[in-house]
């Protein structure tokens, strides 16, 4: 099949996460596409709609989910607006899976540290499913995760059963008491402050998504805490195209993003890329 044409989708459901963020689940219409379409959390799809077009998003849900996949979209323009308007029942187009994502080989056994920030809880959420479904395949898992206000924070209902296998710690930029249907407590502060509540060890593998100014200081904190700079994980998003590494458009020195990333480690980023 030729790389460039989708697969053919349907809209299951489309439910509002928040006032600017919506989930929606996707099956295939193909029954050999939907028993064949495997992924590793952190890798992405091209989602497109007829007559608007194509955009990169991560898979938000867990790969063990046969059949169907999840994906997180936040209004900011042409194409996402357009997908906040779908209903279950609508079609959509589904390219990929693409990029490196989360490799297991380099996670498992580990303690984990989840850092994310805004809408780049996604692609974790994927991950931490995929972990919770095989708890004992890794060490400590914390998820740090901070966000505008609480009523921004997406997945709120998952929270508790999260918290059951892993520790949950969550901020928020501004806000009051915590919400109780968020079912924990929620500090006030930059994401940041969450790494004074957690022990760097030896084995620590941090993995990051979130917006870019986010990195730069969780980052600095984290090598303050004594974490190689090949410990530390980071999810990059840039503007992209085909996905393919054939259009140029997230090129990274000699790298694509899209083919080589999204995932690089830190050490990459300073020793291949000059920084972040
Ligand atoms: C690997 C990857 C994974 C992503 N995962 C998700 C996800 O899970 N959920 C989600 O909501 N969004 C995700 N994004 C961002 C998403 O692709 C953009 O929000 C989308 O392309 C915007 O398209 P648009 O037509 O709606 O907006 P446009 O009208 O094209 O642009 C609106 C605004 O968004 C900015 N923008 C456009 N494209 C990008 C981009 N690729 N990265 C950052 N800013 C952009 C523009 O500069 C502009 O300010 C991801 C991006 C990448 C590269
Ligand atoms: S998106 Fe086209 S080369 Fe990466």
């Amino acid at each position: 099949m030729n790389a460039y044409t989708p697969y053919d989708a349907k809209v299951d459901r489309a439910d509002a996460l928040s006032r600017d963020s919506v989930l929606l689940t996707l099956s295939f219409k193909d029954p050999g596409v939907a028993g064949s379409f495997s992924f590793i959390p952190g890798q992405f799809v091209e989602l497109s709609l007829l007559g608007y077009g194509e955009i990169p998003v991560g898979l938000a849900s867990s790969p063990r989910d046969a059949g169907r996949i999840q994906v997180s979209v936040r209004s900011v323009g042409n194409v996402s607006n357009a997908v906040h308007r779908l209903e279950a029942g609508d079609e959509v187009g589904v390219r990929g899976p693409f990029g490196n994502g989360f490799k297991r080989e380099r996670l498992a056994g580990k303690d984990l540290l989840i850092v994310s920030g805004g809408c780049g809880i996604p692609p974790m959420r994927s991950l931490i499913l995929d972990i919770l479904g095989d708890r004992q395949g890794y060490g400590d898992v914390t998820l740090l995760y901070g966000s505008r206000t609480q009523q921004d924070l997406l997945f709120r209902e998952e929270y508790a059963s999260w918290g059951k296998g892993m520790r949950v710690l969550l901020t928020v930029d501004s806000g009051d008491a915590p919400d109780p249907g968020l079912g924990m407590g929620c500090d006030v502060g930059v994401v940041t402050n969450l790494l004074d509540k957690v022990d760097v060890k030896p084995q620590t593998v941090a993995v990051m998504c979130g917006p870019p100014v986010m990195y730069k200081f969780v980052i600095q904190k984290l090598l303050q805490k004594g974490m190689r700079p090949e410990d530390i994980l980071v999810s990059l998003e840039r503007r992209m195209k085909c996905g393919l590494g054939k259009c140029q458009h997230c090129t990274r020195g000699s790298k694509y993003v899209c083919l080589d990333g999204p995932v690089f480690t830190y050490k990459q980023m300073t020793d291949e890329y000059g920084g972040l």
